[in-house]
């Protein structure tokens, strides 16, 4: 099958373009490169590849021509940067998501579009989100994504576009941009640089291996019905500083590395996924957190050489923005 996947050079999109060139597949990228969009994430990866916006329908033809199935990963993603400013956020998760369901609906080709666990927003303890809770995001981050998905659910409804949604819950692997808390706490633990810890450090996440969140877009793509939400949630719900002290531990950082930070605002204490209809797909994550995170740290231990040069330029202005101020202030 020939696949348009759309951010395939970001983190969990060239998981994908792998996951996907490993099974013989097609792959055609079409991919921005803003500052997380790297083309080295693809090397030694076959495929074809497309630089170009989402938002823009002439790129978008020209990369689509022939596909089969998009798979869009397309995004602006972090939620610190979208309190900074969120205008990059509506052009890319609301336009853009609208750009490539046009497209969808001319061409007739299946559409997996690939969502998050925050758009159902903040949840008490005890209880799990599923695919028909109302959505309720916290952040311009979160509310773009929301606004991408009422898109792909009216095109659905309107058009016939042979559309479903993933939420994909907080996820962690090789490849990520060291601006989310892992990969930033494991190269910062590794330079000796500050953890800046949001607030209490209390807040808990659900985490999931880069494989299994591929593996459960790949279900979609192939048994999921037109229409349908399906989320992916590793099943590992821990605390901001759990996840912390382990890191310290596997790097064998100075614990006096850890500093307590002003919050984010608007900050989600907890997310947490109830799986199980895409588990009626056959789908279950297979990779552990704890070997899971292990393997992540060592990935970042021996590819300096991928993070190194990441960590300047337009990355140390964002970080000075987001942290200077934080960490002068503990
Ligand atoms: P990322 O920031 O690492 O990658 C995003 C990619 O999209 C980059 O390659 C970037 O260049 C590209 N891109 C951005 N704007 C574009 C545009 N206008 N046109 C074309 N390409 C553009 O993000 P990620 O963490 O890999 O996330 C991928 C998708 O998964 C996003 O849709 C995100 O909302 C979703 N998601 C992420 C997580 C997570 O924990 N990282 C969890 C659930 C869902
Ligand atoms: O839940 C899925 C989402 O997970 C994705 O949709 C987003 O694209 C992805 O960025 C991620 O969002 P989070 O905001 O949960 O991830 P982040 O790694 O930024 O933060 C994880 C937790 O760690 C969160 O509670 C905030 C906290 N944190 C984060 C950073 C960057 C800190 O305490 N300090 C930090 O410096």
């Amino acid at each position: 099958m020939r696949i348009l996947v759309t951010g395939g050079a970001g983190f969990i999109g060239s998981h994908f373009v792998r996951h996907l060139a490993a099974a013989g597949e097609d792959v055609v990228v079409l991919d921005k490169l803003t500052y997380s969009g790297n083309p080295a994430n693809l090397e030694g990866v076959a495929h074809e590849f497309h630089a170009g916006d989402i938002a823009d329908p002439d790129a978008v033809a020209r990369a689509g021509k022939g596909a089969e199935a998009i798979v869009n990963f397309a995004a602006e993603t972090h939620v610190d940067r979208s309190i900074l400013a969120a205008g990059e956020f509506i052009t890319t998760d609301v336009m853009g998501t609208h750009v490539l369901l046009e497209w969808a609906r001319e061409s007739g080709a299946r559409f997996v579009h690939v969502s998050t666990d925050e758009v159902y927003g903040d949840l008490p303890p005890g209880v799990s989100s599923r695919e028909d809770d109302p959505l309720r995001p916290s952040s311009p981050y979160a509310a773009s994504k929301a606004g991408g998905d009422l898109q792909v659910l009216a095109y659905v409804r309107t058009y016939g576009v042979n559309a479903s949604i993933t939420r994909g819950s907080n996820t962690y692997g090789t490849h990520q941009y060291p601006e989310k808390m892992i990969p930033l706490f494991v190269t910062n633990a590794l330079e000796g640089e500050p953890l800046p810890v949001y607030g209490d450090g209390r807040q808990t996440r659900d985490w999931l291996h880069a494989e299994d969140h591929c593996a459960g877009i790949e279900t979609v793509l192939r048994e999921g019905a037109p229409g349908e939400v399906y989320n992916v949630g590793g099943g590992e719900e821990l605390e901001n500083l759990e996840v912390t002290r382990r890191i310290l531990e596997l790097t064998g950082a100075d614990p006096g590395l850890v500093r307590h930070v002003d919050d984010r605002p608007g900050h989600d204490r907890r997310y947490s996924l109830d799986s199980s209809k895409l588990a009626g797909l056959g789908w279950k994550p297979t990779r552990g957190f704890e070997e899971g995170l292990a393997e992540t740290v060592a990935w970042y231990r021996d590819r300096r050489d991928w993070w190194e040069p990441i960590k300047s330029g337009e990355y140390r202005a964002y970080y000075a923005e987001q942290y200077e101020a934080r960490l002068k202030s503990t």
